[in-house]
């Protein structure tokens, strides 16, 4: 202890010199070297971990317009996040409830969440924040669609493609049993990987054909959902 004491004591005088961390002195410590080193330990580690949190505040940009004021130009209105104590729904429960997105499940299978962030379509519910604190995190509206208010955009018509393709079962003929189409393992796994479309709609809102041609292309989601019914004999 007293050789890692007076170690202690020349490391502190050689920082002093060099420029670095300022000796703290605690007069109440005075005649207990042990005592004063546990306590700049401690001090140390205070402003690390001081230091730290202050870097978990993240900035989120987010795009807001509103019908109420409808000749105001949309803006990215800056939120400031502690990452280090933050959950689901904060900004708006917390910052401000006029902010406007559609959700529901918030575990990535109803898809009333989607919008885009830092250039990308996703489903925010599942989508992890990005934790380096040096950048802010930008969140607008689906692209290329009319926005009722804020993060929240018009549907209508990629529902109505969806409903254009019919997405249900039909039955040519009934079986003569009277019972229901029996579904073969084999004719099962046909579908995989079509029926799992929460129909976020991600895929269509980024995809150049949609957006110069959204009246006679239906799109990824409704096409996708064709096939599924196609495939489902
Ligand atoms: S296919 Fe398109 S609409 Fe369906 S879940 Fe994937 S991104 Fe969303
Ligand atoms: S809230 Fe349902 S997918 Fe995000």
């Amino acid at each position: 202890m007293w050789k890692k004491s007076w170690l202690r004591q020349g490391y502190n005088r050689v920082v002093g010199v060099v420029g670095g961390r300022k000796k703290q002195e605690f007069p109440v410590l005075e005649g207990h070297p042990a005592a004063q080193e546990h306590a700049e330990v401690a001090l140390e580690t205070h402003e690390s971990v001081q230091s730290k949190m202050k870097k978990l505040t993240k900035e989120f940009r987010i795009y807001r317009w509103t019908p109420d004021h409808p000749n105001n130009k949309p803006v990215l209105q800056s939120f400031y996040v502690d990452l280090s104590n933050c959950g689901p729904m904060k900004i708006k429960a917390e910052d401000d409830s006029s902010l406007s997105y559609r959700r529901s499940c918030r575990e990535g299978i109803c898809g009333s969440c989607a919008m885009n962030i830092d250039g990308t379509n996703t489903v925010a519910c599942v989508k992890p924040i990005v934790a380096d604190t040096s950048k802010p995190t930008i969140i607008t509206p689906m692209p290329h669609m009319f926005v009722i208010k804020d993060l929240v955009v018009d549907l209508t018509h990629f529902y109505q493609q969806y409903k254009s393709i019919e997405p249900w079962l039909k039955i040519k003929k009934p079986l003569e049993d009277g019972r229901e189409y029996r579904q073969s393992p084999t004719d099962r796994k046909k579908l995989d990987g079509l029926y799992e479309c929460i129909l976020c709609a991600c895929c269509s809102t980024s995809c150049p054909s949609y957006w110069w041609n959204p009246e006679e292309f239906l799109g990824p989601a409704a096409l996708l959902h064709a096939y599924r019914w196609i495939s489902d004999r």
